[in-house]
């Protein structure tokens, strides 16, 4: 046995295993921007994780930035997902939905009133996204005022609200991928002056006070983050001291007595230490700001996962591709049985197909046909 199958307290919950799905976008949502039954059967399939994280999940309307992202903010949407969690719970499971806010990676015809995207800033990234028309560039942004930064906690709180409604067992704030809140946090794109721009302690001010809100309405042991110090994911520069933000960032997370950070090492769905990075980011130095459980991510597999978990690096390591195409991930880990390679051309949009029909093993440990 490896360290992935040791119990593990998260927040408010007790965990079987190490083995945590990652949030993946799959742009299969039905009308109203909600869950249907393939979300039900796709999250069933795959509860011996230790947690599930859901796919972003958009707080409000002016969050969404693809088409068929689902939504958690009214309340057909916490209907749709109550049959998601208990379908979950039902096998066993647990499940965290992750809250977004693209912020400026949007497109109008995607927002109400065809309304500009809002973020730190109103400089356009040089980016595309997907939206009924197809691949579309970004619209130029509008940058939030100060005054309507209440009214942006209050979606964070109230989405939160709406996720414990709908049966989930806590929330996890996407801060990572240079959507809305990393937009507030790097220098590289937060060109704010006032309360939320300049110093570091400013431009990390939203995602603190979002967390303390969240928190405070829900638990912070239902509470949880997701990082990436380091990724240029969606055409975005760098901070110019990651290491001294995200110290900072996490350190000033550390009273509240979160769930877990989550971090995404190097380029998203690339390589973990980048070779073009100017200095290695000290992924070490992060954790020792951090007094609980601390959730790593970025390509990892059967051998480096438990390597990671031995080594101290990490007490929960997210899976996301391998889940995609494993639902029983957690059972081939365990018999150390071949991992099924995912299909990237059903990855975004679609039915069933690469989604809820990738197979399991069987009861004799062969693979399902
Ligand atoms: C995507 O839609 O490709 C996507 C969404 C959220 C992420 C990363 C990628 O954090």
């Amino acid at each position: 046995m490896t360290p992935l199958f040791d119990p593990i307290q998260v927040g408010d919950l007790e965990l079987p295993n190490r083995i945590v799905m990652a949030p993946l976008t799959r742009n299969r949502a039905v009308a109203g921007l909600k869950p249907g039954a393939l979300q039900v059967e796709y999250y069933r399939q795959r509860a011996s994780a230790g947690l599930i994280i859901s796919e972003a999940t958009q707080i409000s309307p002016m969050g969404q930035g693809y088409l068929d992202t689902p939504g958690i903010y009214d309340s057909a949407q916490v209907a749709a997902w109550k049959q998601v969690t208990d379908a979950v719970h039902a096998v066993g499971g647990r499940i965290f939905v992750q809250l977004w806010h693209v912020g400026r990676i949007s497109h109008s015809s995607l927002l109400p009133d065809a309304a500009a995207p809002v973020s730190s800033t109103d400089r356009r990234p040089n980016v595309q996204t997907f939206a009924a028309e197809g691949f579309v560039d970004v619209s130029a942004p509008r940058a939030l005022r100060d005054e309507e930064i209440p009214a942006l906690i209050e979606d964070y709180r109230h989405a939160a609200r709406c996720a414990r409604e709908a049966g989930f067992d806590g929330v996890e704030v996407h801060a990572a991928n240079n959507y809305l809140l990393e937009q507030f946090l790097r220098d590289s794109v937060n060109d704010r002056t006032g309360p939320y721009g300049g110093s570091i302690f400013n431009r990390a001010r939203l995602v603190v006070e979002i967390m303390q809100a969240i928190a405070a309405e829900i638990g912070a042991g239902r509470t949880g983050i997701r990082i990436s110090p380091m990724t240029t994911f969606n055409d975005t520069a760098r901070d110019s001291d990651p290491q001294a933000l995200f110290e900072h960032l996490v350190a000033r997370l550390d009273p509240l007595g979160l769930a877990y950070v989550h971090v995404i090492q190097g380029e998203t769905g690339g390589p973990r230490y980048p070779d073009d990075a100017e200095r290695p980011f000290d992924y070490a130095a992060l954790k020792a700001c951090f007094d609980g459980p601390w959730m790593l991510n970025n390509g990892y597999g059967p051998e480096d996962a438990p390597q990671a978990l031995a080594a101290g690096e990490a007490d929960l390591i997210a899976f996301g591709r391998p889940f995609i195409s494993n639902p029983d991930l957690v059972r081939r880990l365990r018999e150390g049985a071949p991992l099924t390679p995912p299909n990237p051309e059903t990855f975004y949009g679609g039915g069933a197909e690469g989604y809820t029909d990738y197979p399991t093993l069987d009861a004799d440990g062969a693979v399902e046909s």
